[in-house]
């Protein structure tokens, strides 16, 4: 059992399906709690699996009956092009189910007493000059990136995209239920498909330089300490609202890659101009804005309620996660 709790917890995961909430699932039934995933599946898991179709109430409702907790993690993957098809399943899978699970609380006796919802870091507008908390951080829209630019249009996309899914959480109140939204910088895990594996694969091919022009911050969390910060959440019950998930010190993409790369034992690493990573990006069918936009965000509220953080450095958690990847591929 784990410290947040004296007795089990049941905790259900709509969207659990994916790389967070495997992560967390695994995390939480470690420590002895009972973990539920909604997914559209089907899906082979060590725990319990319940379908729903993330758009219609159905015999999955009786799941959140009575839970303590709900770990909503719906939305399609942001790794693609932001075409029109796209940019609609990207709100939809977010902000759809969002408001189902609303329906869901509405009709059940015993809703859980928290309910976390997915939001994003890159609800922070770039910035290379000062970071970003929940208290003072500036939420981005057309914000200048250089003397002469001004932020793309697909980087407002998203931070629209972000700010409608918190809106969706947020505007609909829950009387029983307190709620914060995750906003979750780059979770890097060892899993394959992760962030983590694709810089790795680049490092390892000699292709892990700088991207663009490497001022660019950094801002990411080991899987353990994300995983650790929403059992701090959970026992908290103070805490409500929009919460960073991001480790204490991000950095500049030049010194984020420089340390990966020395946690590979790679001494070089091809730089990519911006305009290369345009093309390059096309060609992997994403986007530029995933390494571009500077996300200088910080854990405020998980710092100031005392939260410690087992890796806040990246040099550390890199070296750890390329440990735990020699491990499962050796
Ligand atoms: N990983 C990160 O570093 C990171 C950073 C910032 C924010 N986030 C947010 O955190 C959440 C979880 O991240 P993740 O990396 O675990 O994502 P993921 O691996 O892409 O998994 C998301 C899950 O959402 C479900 N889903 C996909 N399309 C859907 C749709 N059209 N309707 C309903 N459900 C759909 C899928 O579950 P089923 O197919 O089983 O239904 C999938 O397993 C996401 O909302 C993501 O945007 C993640």
């Amino acid at each position: 059992m784990s410290e947040m709790t004296a007795h089990p917890l049941r905790i259900v995961i709509p969207g659990g399906s994916g790389q967070v909430g495997r992560m967390l699932a695994e995390h939480f039934q470690e420590r002895g709690h009972h973990v539920t995933v909604l997914t559209r599946g089907p899906y082979t898991a060590r725990w319990p699996t319940v379908h729903w179709d993330g758009r219609t109430l159905g015999p999955w409702v009786e799941t959140l009956e009575g839970a303590d907790v709900c770990i909503h993690l719906s939305g399609r993957n942001i790794n693609c092009r932001y075409t029109a098809r796209n940019r609609r399943e990207l709100h939809d899978s977010r902000i759809g189910p969002t408001r189902l699970l609303h329906e869901a609380f509405a009709l059940i006796e015993h809703p859980p007493r928290v309910w976390m919802n997915a939001s994003a870091a890159t609800i922070y507008r770039h910035t290379l000059d000062r970071a970003m908390d929940e208290a003072t951080g500036e939420q981005g829209g057309n914000e200048p990136i250089s003397r002469r630019r001004r932020a793309p249009e697909k980087w407002n996309w998203t931070v629209e995209l972000t700010k409608a899914w918190e809106e969706a959480f947020f505007s609909t109140p829950t009387p029983w239920t307190r709620k914060i939204a995750l906003r979750t910088s780059l979770v890097m895990s060892p899993a394959r498909g992760s962030v983590f594996a694709v810089l790795s694969y680049l490092v390892r091919a000699g292709l892990g330089g700088t991207q663009g022009n490497g001022r660019q911050m950094v801002a990411w969390m080991h899987e353990r300490d994300y995983a650790r910060a929403l059992e701090f959440l959970i026992a908290h019950e103070e805490i409500e609202g929009p919460v960073n998930l991001a480790a204490p010190y991000p950095l500049p993409n030049r010194e984020f890659m420089a340390a990966l790369r020395e946690a590979w034992d790679v001494p070089n690493g091809l730089w990519a101009p911006a305009a290369a990573l345009q093309i390059g990006m096309f060609i992997l069918r994403t986007e530029p804005e995933l390494v571009l936009k500077s996300r200088y965000v910080t854990p405020g509220r998980l710092l100031q309620a005392g939260f410690e953080f087992e890796f806040p450095r990246w040099p550390e958690a890199a070296a750890d996660l390329v440990r735990q990847w020699r491990q499962r591929n050796a």
